[in-house]
């Protein structure tokens, strides 16, 4: 027996939320057919174990009430398909009447592309970069802006582990489908190394590595890309600046006066590749005792002193709080276990005025009049 064309439709506009497409876009609709009064819907996806799978059934069976549903894996020749439908849609616009199965530039780095790329780099390590990566994005993606996430800190991958995205990402050919977790997408390269080894990187090793998560992965176009960079100077800082030259800078430090010295060098760095250093992130500003007193730990100015020497601005101090260490520990960020504490408040400030100061205003020599 036929089924309503209606209920056909109803189910291919269902959106997908990793690849923010319809089902019918991205071929994950099969057959949907009625056998003595049971209706049947047959999902296609890229992976039997689709992240997925129980929100899409969930949204089929708000439509089709009772319906049976199951999960063909796609053959080569679709994933294919799927492959050049979302490299076509994430690249910039190749004119009309123009099919290049998607091998174009990604539209996210244009030059004139709405994605924000925020580079958010530190002068050493343990300063809790990672932390304010993660816990900014999610700020970012709660106030609600599409949010992505790349964990370049070759020398430390921790994101996965922070966000508990720790499932291996989908990967169709050359693209990789970022995993989604809280409502960002991250990609890693510690997806692509194997576990608890360490790798020791050769420069154009490196550049390439770092290039193909850049451009392989599939952003589609987020309104930011947060970088979690490694601690320093160095490679990586120079491989994103020749890729992704519209990277702009944002400095991790603590109160320290050391610290800070050992940040101003890295900002410095930054700007001699030519990078846009865009602000000054203060972490473990205070700790809070059962007293209610603020206790300055390490140290109290660092991050102002900072941001007046490099002549931008201190967008956020965020206090030390237990349930940031122990969620970064277990997958639950603190903007998402205690938004209430007031750690989490700090993202949540920090990400206001990250989005309110706008993206770098960039003056191109080719573009001065005199
Ligand atoms: N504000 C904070 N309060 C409590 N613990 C923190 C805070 N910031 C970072 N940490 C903890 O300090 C350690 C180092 O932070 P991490 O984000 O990994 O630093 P980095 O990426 O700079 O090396 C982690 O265990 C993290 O949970
Ligand atoms: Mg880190």
């Amino acid at each position: 027996m036929s089924i309503e064309p209606q209920l056909r439709s109803d189910l291919a506009n269902i959106v997908e939320p990793q690849l923010v497409r319809t089902l019918e876009q991205l071929g994950f609709l099969g057959e949907v057919s009625e056998v003595d009064g049971q209706v049947r819907v047959e999902l296609v996806l890229p992976v039997t174990a689709w992240p997925n799978l129980a929100l899409l059934e969930a949204e089929v069976l708000e439509r089709a009430p009772g319906a049976n549903v199951s999960v063909r894996t796609m053959n080569d020749e679709q994933r294919l398909e799927l492959r050049n439908f979302l490299r076509g849609a994430m690249a910039s616009d190749p004119g009309p009447g123009h099919h290049d199965h998607g091998d174009a530039q990604p539209r996210f780095m244009a030059k004139l592309s709405k994605t924000r790329i925020l580079g958010i780099s530190s002068g050493k390590g343990g300063v809790g970069k990672s932390s304010v990566t993660v816990n900014l994005a999610i700020s970012l993606a709660r106030a609600g802006y599409q949010v992505g996430v790349l964990d370049a800190d070759v020398y430390g991958f921790s994101l996965p582990k922070m966000l508990g995205a720790l499932n291996d990402p989908i990967v169709l050919g050359d693209t990789v489908i970022p995993t989604l977790a809280h409502g960002i997408r991250c990609v890693s390269m510690g997806y692509f190394v194997p576990d608890e080894q360490p790798v020791i990187w050769r420069g154009p090793m490196l550049h390439k590595a770092i290039e193909q998560l850049v451009t392989e992965a599939w952003w589609d176009e987020p309104d930011f890309l947060l970088i979690d960079m490694p601690p320093g100077t160095g490679d990586v800082a120079l491989t994103l600046s020749e890729v992704l030259p519209r990277i702009e800078m944002y400095v991790v430090t603590t109160p320290q006066a050391a610290a800070q010295r050992v940040a101003q060098r890295s900002a410095y760095a930054a700007r001699k590749l030519k990078l846009a250093v865009r602000g000054v992130i203060e972490n473990m500003s205070w700790f809070t005792g059962d007293d209610a007193k603020r206790y300055e730990i390490f140290g109290s100015g660092g991050g102002e002193k900072l941001a007046a020497e490099l002549g931008v601005a201190l967008l956020g101090q965020i206090p030390l709080e237990m349930a940031l260490r122990s969620g970064g520990d277990i997958g639950e960020p603190v903007v998402v276990a205690h938004p209430e504490s007031d750690a989490a408040l700090a993202f949540v400030a920090l990400a206001a005025n990250v989005a309110a100061q706008g993206p770098a205003r960039v003056y191109r020599q080719e573009l001065r009049l005199v």
